[in-house]
């Protein structure tokens, strides 16, 4: 039979070793979160990081077990390989670059060396397992290069990419030393997804102008092969999140939750510890809505989750620093005995809390400076049974192509974002309830399995042709 292999630089379970003991759990991110339902069905596995370094080979074996119970695969990888493949070339490089804060990057000789490697010992894992008729499916920037290493170890296999960032314009790309590998590295597969029309076309053109390769109707000629290229905008597990948010547990915390805020009009905010998510300019656009809108004072509270993140890098450590002193002052300057202006929490909460945050939030903050798509927005959406609430989401958000009933801003514009807050605390109930509906209905169509489905089918498709072409 037939099967399907994800592979990623993380596996959605990571592994924490605290007092000696190991504990399982859920990865956190987009990648994770959305694929996480669709990986068991039907013999398919998952194979990659647990974000673990295993002391010996007895453990080894016992966490090779434990996953393999849930259909994953691990690569252990070491502390040299997470310092200069996952925090130097995968998060110091290519996260800044690609997602527009080049000021950011670094370009060391080192860790694209180390990046290689990682790529290859993935490659090695993957072809370990893979039968002639498995379906391989890559995801993300951590591994761009192993499309191109499976290819030549396997000229036959049917190998799909998913980016699950921006693919940034080819000014940006053009930068980086090692532009040329990274983009074969691609190319290695059949059919390379991205969220957005528009990631698609600046791929397309830094293929164009870096190798000479020109697109036809989404179809690359590689000169022995052909490569489709698609936008494939990335869906959520809708019922899940229904689920979660009408479970008695969900209830339970917003009523706990809204006692303790004694009935305080909340604001919501959630994302991963990132400076690409704009949250240091959301934190001065609340102080600005409570500057022009005085009344609001004591009336409403930004509820913000930052989950931490890569606090080994030193941009992330230092935003930490930066929001941990915003947060400080706006709440130092601005509150009463029984109001907090920002309920700050720097951790992560199990679904069913976050559930109950989405029920009890009026307005949710999603106002990235760049994000591939933004799955925090949906998940809001498909948490309102009432559809009452509303979305504030940056034009610059992958998910903006799509959820076009949001309030739109633009993130950089704290003026702006202010003003939609206002106008979201007092929009009609009927405007909400017409836009959220409207968006529930995009947001429960496109779901994570109609996004796998397309992106599968379209895989098959192009092997086929690939097929046909051959025996011609
Ligand atoms: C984003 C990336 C994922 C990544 C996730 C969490 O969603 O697209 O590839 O897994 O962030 O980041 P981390 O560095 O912890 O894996």
């Amino acid at each position: 039979m037939s099967r399907t292999i994800i592979v990623s630089n993380r596996l959605p379970t990571k592994i924490l070793r605290s007092d000696n003991s190991l504990t399982f759990q859920p990865s956190e991110g987009g990648l994770a979160t959305g694929l996480g339902s669709i990986y068991q069905q039907e013999g398919n596995v998952w194979v990659g990081w647990p974000g673990l370094f295993v002391e010996d080979a007895a453990e080894e074996e016992y966490v090779c077990e434990q996953l393999r119970q849930d259909s994953m695969v691990p690569v252990f990888l070491t502390e040299a390989e997470i310092r200069d493949f996952y925090e130097g070339f995968s998060n110091s490089t290519l996260w800044p670059t690609f997602h527009y804060f080049t000021q950011y990057a670094t370009y060391e000789q080192a860790h694209w060396e180390a990046y290689v490697a990682v790529n290859e010992k993935f490659c090695r894992a993957v072809l370990e397992l893979a039968g002639p008729e498995d379906t391989i499916w890559v995801h993300d920037y951590q591994l761009l290069l192993l499309p191109a290493l499976l290819r030549k170890a396997r000229p036959e296999a049917t190998i799909g990419f998913f980016l699950h960032i921006p693919f940034p314009s080819y000014e940006l790309i053009r930068v980086l030393p090692w532009r040329t590998e990274l983009l074969e590295g691609m190319l290695g597969a059949d059919l390379l997804g991205f969220h957005t029309f528009g990631y698609m076309r600046h791929f397309l053109s830094a293929v164009a102008q870096l190798l000479g390769l020109s697109a036809q109707n989404g179809q690359i000629e590689t000169g022995s092969r052909t490569v489709l290229v698609d936008a494939f905008p990335m869906g959520i597990d809708y019922e899940r999140y229904v689920q979660a948010a009408a479970s008695e547990a969900a209830q339970r915390h917003e009523a706990v939750y809204r006692e303790a805020l004694r009935d305080t009009r909340v604001i919501l905010s959630i994302d991963r510890l990132d400076y690409s998510k704009g949250i240091a300019q959301r934190l001065r656009a609340f102080e600005l809505l409570i500057q022009r809108y005085p009344e609001w004072r004591e009336q409403v509270s930004l509820l913000m989750v930052v989950v931490p993140s890569r606090d080994q890098v030193a941009q992330y450590a230092s935003l930490k620093e930066e929001i941990d002193e915003l947060v400080g002052r706006i709440n130092a300057q601005y509150r009463t005995i029984g109001w907090t202006p920002i309920h700050y929490f720097y951790r992560s909460f199990p679904l069913e809390e976050l559930s109950s945050l989405y029920r009890l939030a009026e307005v949710a903050l999603v106002t990235p400076m760049r994000d591939g798509m933004n799955l925090v927005a949906k998940e809001f959406v498909a948490s309102k049974a009432d559809q009452k609430g509303v979305l504030i989401l940056s034009e610059r958000a992958g998910a903006a192509r799509e959820l076009s009933d949001a309030l739109i801003i633009n993130p950089t514009d704290t003026g702006q974002l202010a003003e939609a807050m206002h106008d979201a605390l007092v929009m009609p109930e009927d405007e909400q309830q017409l836009r959220m509906s409207a968006m529930q209905a995009l947001v429960r169509q496109y779901n994570v399995f109609a996004w796998t489905k397309l992106f599968m089918d379209r895989l098959a498709y192009s092997k086929m042709k690939q097929h046909t072409l051959d025996t011609e």
